[in-house]
């Protein structure tokens, strides 16, 4: 391990890994809620599992705005991978934060065509993205689920790479977001 520079065993701030943690589970139980609730056609009430999936969603939107005002205003500490190691993991990370920008946005979009309101605990509304009736928020619904399975392809790739890191090549990444 000496062979390690010092920094390679910094962490993610505090902020950066309570943000990171938080999201891991708004995410798991979206897609749990997204699979299991009925499917959603013209006529569909957001009752029930739905109403757990706008709610979930909101407070969602809510923690990925501020990881993102974070991120923008505090680097990551510097690794000390490979090149192209690093490159792959920078392009993965970028991704991830795409998916996670675009699928709850596009959800979003899809519920406001509905009429929905979406507010974050119950309370703060937040404003329509799309008019009522819209036919482009309509087919944000569809790309919102296919961008699911893709967030869902990296997110495996993303934990595969962790493993990778921690049994494999041994070294101390999966703890810079851990405690
Ligand atoms: C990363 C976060 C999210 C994931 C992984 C996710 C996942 C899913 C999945 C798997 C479905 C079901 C697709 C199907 O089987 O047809 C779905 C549907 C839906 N989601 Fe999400 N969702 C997320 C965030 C959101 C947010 C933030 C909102 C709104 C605030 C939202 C609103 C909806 C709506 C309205 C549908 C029904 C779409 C339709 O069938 O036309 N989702 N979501
Ligand atoms: C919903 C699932 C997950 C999502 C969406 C996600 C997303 C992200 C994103 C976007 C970053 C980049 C952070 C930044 O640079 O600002 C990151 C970092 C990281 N994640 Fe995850 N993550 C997920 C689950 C996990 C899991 C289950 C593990 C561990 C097994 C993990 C381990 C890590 C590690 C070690 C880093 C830091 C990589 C580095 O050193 O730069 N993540 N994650």
């Amino acid at each position: 391990m000496s062979r390690i520079p010092h920094h390679d065993r910094e962490r993610y701030g505090l902020v950066a890994r309570v943000l990171h943690w938080l999201i891991v589970a708004l995410v798991a139980a979206q897609f749990v809620l997204g699979w299991t609730m009925p499917d959603v056609h013209r006529d569909t009430q957001p009752v029930d599992l739905i109403a757990w999936h706008l709610a979930t969603g909101a407070a969602l939107i809510a923690a990925m705005a501020v990881r993102v005002a974070w991120r923008l205003t505090h680097r990551p500490p510097p690794t000390a991978l490979p090149p192209l190691m690093d490159t792959v993991s920078r392009a993965t990370h970028f991704l991830l934060y795409a998916a996670l920008i675009a699928v709850p946005v596009l959800g979003w979009a899809n519920a406001s065509s509905r009429g929905w309101a979406i507010k974050l605990f119950g309370a703060l509304q937040l404003p329509a993205l799309a008019p009522t009736g819209s036919t482009i928020g309509h087919a944000m619904g569809d790309v919102h689920s296919a961008l699911a399975w893709v967030l869902l392809a990296l997110i495996g790739m993303h934990i595969g790479a962790a493993l990778f890191h921690r049994f494999v090549r041994k070294d101390k990444v999966l703890q810079r977001i851990t405690w």
